[in-house]
Formats: C-alpha cells, sequence, structure tokens
C-alpha cells in the first residue's frame, strides 16, 4: 500500500485578528476561526491523498482561550490518521500576544475527510505515517476516536429519520 508522511501533509497559516473578525466581546468570532480550522484542514487532507476531498464530519472545536485583536492566530494542521477512504486531520491553533510574546493553545479540532474519485465516490488514500512524538500519540489514539465516531454517525442516522423537513409555515 502507498504511504506517506504525516509531515508531508502539513501546513500552517497565520493571521491578524481584523476589527471585521470579532464579536461583541471584542474576541475573535468563533465561525471566523472554526473556517479557518475547515480550510487548513481541507488543504492538509488533498495534500496527502492528491484528490478531491470532502469534510465528513468536525468532532468539535474546544475554545480554550479567546483570541484577541492583539495576537496573532497560527494554525498548524496535519494528517494523523488513515482509514481506506477516509483521513483524520488534527489542527491547532496557538496564539501569540504581538506585544508581550505570550503563547497559547487556543483551540484542537479533528477533522474527517473523505477523499474522492472523478465520480464523487470514496477512492483509497495512502496510509498516514507518523514520525514525531505528537505525531506517533495521536496515531495511536486515532483508532479510540474513529469508533466515537461511527457510533455517532449511526446515532445522527438514526434522529435525522424522526425529525421532519416541513416549513413551519407550511
Ligand atoms: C462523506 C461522504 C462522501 C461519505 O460517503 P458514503 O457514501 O457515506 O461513504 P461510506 O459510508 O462508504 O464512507 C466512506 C468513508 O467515510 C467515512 N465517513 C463517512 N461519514 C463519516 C462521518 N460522519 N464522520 C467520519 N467519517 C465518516 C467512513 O467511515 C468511511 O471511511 P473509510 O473508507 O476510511 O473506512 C458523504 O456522506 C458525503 O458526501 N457527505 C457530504 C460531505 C459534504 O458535503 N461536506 C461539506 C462540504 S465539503
Amino acid at each position: 500500500m502507498e504511504q506517506r508522511f504525516a509531515k508531508e501533509s502539513r501546513c500552517y497559516k497565520t493571521s491578524r485578528v481584523f476589527p471585521t473578525d470579532v464579536n461583541n466581546h471584542n474576541t475573535l468570532f468563533g465561525g471566523k476561526l472554526m473556517a479557518y480550522i475547515d480550510d487548513i484542514a481541507s488543504i492538509s487532507a488533498s495534500k496527502h491523498c492528491r484528490r478531491s476531498v470532502v469534510t465528513a464530519s468536525t468532532d468539535s472545536v474546544d475554545f480554550l482561550f479567546p483570541i484577541r485583536p492583539t495576537d496573532s492566530v497560527c494554525l498548524e494542521s496535519f494528517v494523523t490518521y488513515t482509514g481506506k477512504s477516509s483521513m483524520e486531520v488534527f489542527v491547532k491553533v496557538m496564539t501569540e500576544d504581538l506585544k508581550t510574546a505570550e503563547r497559547r493553545i487556543a483551540a484542537t479540532s479533528f477533522l474527517t475527510f473523505v477523499a474522492l474519485d472523478e465520480n464523487k465516490k470514496p477512492v483509497p488514500v495512502p496510509q498516514v505515517v507518523p514520525e514525531t512524538e505528537e505525531e506517533k500519540r495521536l496515531n495511536e489514539t486515532a483508532e479510540d476516536r474513529a469508533e466515537f465516531r461511527r457510533i455517532r454517525r449511526e446515532k445522527s442516522k438514526n434522529f435525522s429519520g424522526h425529525l421532519t423537513t416541513k416549513f413551519p409555515w407550511e
């Protein structure tokens, strides 16, 4: 089976927090950060498989600290685990206070992408090979997260089966 190192999918993105990016508390709007996370993670997934990819799921985004206009926001992402056609991507969000140089992990997230062929069908991806301690730790713990996702997906499917598509005015 074809293999690729986790580092081959690694991406970084650093941004300022502009006035148009903040919420009522003058900290980075959560939706903006989620868009950054999906964006960078999809690039890691594409670099890993060199195919079209779609986001299958986002486990959660844990906002650990507010991000202030005086911070720079640096996102790092890489593929941590691969199934047959799916890839788990880890995103770490770090902030740096531009005056004091204080750094924090402001958020973390795991996302799953699926590689698609020309007919938009799932297609096998290369197996990821972790090398650093952090990559290995994330790879070793990935099967538990994948199992949790499988159960959650089944529950979501069952749950949506009980929902109506009727609009309130109909
Ligand atoms: C994701 C999608 C392609 C899966 O297609 P499918 O026909 O259900 O495919 P399968 O059930 O064979 O699953 C394919 C792989 O996706 C994984 N997968 C599917 N849904 C998943 C989910 N919600 N979370 C995590 N993994 C998921 C499966 O575990 C499987 O992994 P594997 O091949 O590594 O074993 C399909 O559900 C889809 O197109 N969803 C919409 C995606 C989208 O529009 N995203 C937002 C915009 S990019």
